[in-house]
């Protein structure tokens, strides 16, 4: 038996937390090929909540179905000769303690560093700034980079690589201490409040020849408030939609597509991290060269325990968190393995 969150009635608006349900759930006997694991973490993402809108990259999560999402976990009983007892693995194993999985969907975890590093910086959020900014953004030395949820675990790794690339970076976020610790402790060269009246003002003073990359995870106004900003030849790296998530009546737009589109000559496209799947190794190596030579900063948000899972994604919705936002299954009783 194993302790499980399920969707228990589709939100009504935003998110509460009493929208979930814990359930003891029987495991089933592993079968060839399969493994059993322990949950150690839990990633919690902005795209927990779109699966609730319908089929996105993925099927929607419907009433009464257990919540999926991605997580570390270890192996704790194997019929997997390439996953033996004690590996280490990352993938979709969802809310709750232990569960039964096919191992060929899983990727084993290795190296030395911590663990929660492969759920954030080396995985879904870093991969995502990565590819986004780098591949599709493509940004030039001197550049003007804006990132939106600039605080957020996707967008406080953009604007950090942005700047490693030598770009002039503007962040939007929703707090001042947000915006504090932006230009403070990550390098952002400027932090502006997405919830300003003044934001259209603001952005001209902050990118006073245009913006040439934005980087957008959250779509809706902000959105729009930028897209005037756009110089010519722009590109607009299209990551997600964070506005329109957390509602069941999410709005059309942006107003000035697609004629802006045309008269600046701007690029806009969409992006799913996995599109680049064949590229994480090399990914991976040069983030974590970052990190070895302090040139990228890593912040997580841990919340403890199963149970305040569903909690850490009304928090991260609602910008309550800074960085990574994680929940902690397990004590961390065990580091990564180098083999
Ligand atoms: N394409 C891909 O492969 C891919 C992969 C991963 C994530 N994503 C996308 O990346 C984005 C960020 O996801 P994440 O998981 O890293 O979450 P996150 O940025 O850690 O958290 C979301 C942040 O969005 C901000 N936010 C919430 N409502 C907003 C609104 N109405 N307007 C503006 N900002 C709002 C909040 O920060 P403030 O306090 O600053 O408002 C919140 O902290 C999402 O759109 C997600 O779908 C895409």
């Amino acid at each position: 038996v194993s302790r499980a969150w399920f969707l228990a009635r589709a939100p009504q608006g935003r998110l509460r937390a009493d929208d979930f349900e814990l359930r003891d759930v029987d495991l089933p006997p592993v079968a060839e090929n399969e493994v059993r694991c322990e949950l150690l973490w839990l990633s919690i993402d902005a795209a927990n909540r779109a699966w609730m809108q319908g089929a996105t990259y993925r099927s929607a999560v419907t009433a009464g179905t257990p919540m999926p999402g991605l997580g570390l976990g270890r192996v704790v009983e194997s019929r997997s000769p390439s996953h033996p007892v004690g590996t280490i693995v990352a993938g979709d194993l969802g809310w709750r303690e232990q569960c039964v999985v096919e191992a060929d969907d899983l990727e084993v975890v290795r190296g030395t560093r911590p663990l929660p590093e492969h759920l954030g910086v080396l995985g879904v959020s870093g991969l995502t700034a990565y590819f986004g900014l780098l591949r599709i953004g493509d940004p030039q030395p001197g550049e003007t980079v804006v990132v939106s949820a600039a605080a957020g675990a996707t967008g406080s790794l953009v604007g950090q690589m942005a700047r490693i690339r030598g770009c002039r970076v503007v962040g939007l976020c929703g707090s001042p201490a947000k915006q504090r610790w932006l230009e403070d402790r990550l390098g952002y060269d400027v932090a502006l409040d997405h919830r300003s009246d003044t934001l259209a003002a603001d952005l001209k003073a902050a990118c006073p020849d245009g913006v040439d990359v934005y980087f957008d995870n959250v779509g809706g106004p902000v959105l729009e408030g930028v897209l005037p900003r756009m110089r010519v030849g722009g590109r607009i790296v299209c990551c997600g939609v964070i506005s329109q998530y957390d509602t069941d009546s999410p709005r059309p737009g942006p107003a000035g597509v697609p004629g802006l589109i045309v008269t600046r000559r701007l690029t806009m496209r969409g992006f799913i991290y996995t599109d680049f799947q064949a590229e994480f190794d090399a990914a991976q190596t040069e983030i974590a060269g970052w990190l070895d030579d302090g040139s990228l900063q890593v912040a997580q948000h841990v919340a403890e325990g199963l149970d305040r899972a569903p909690d850490a994604l009304v928090d991260l919705l609602a910008g309550a968190t800074r960085g990574k936002c994680l929940v902690r299954i397990a004590p961390e009783t065990v580091v990564a393995h180098a083999g």
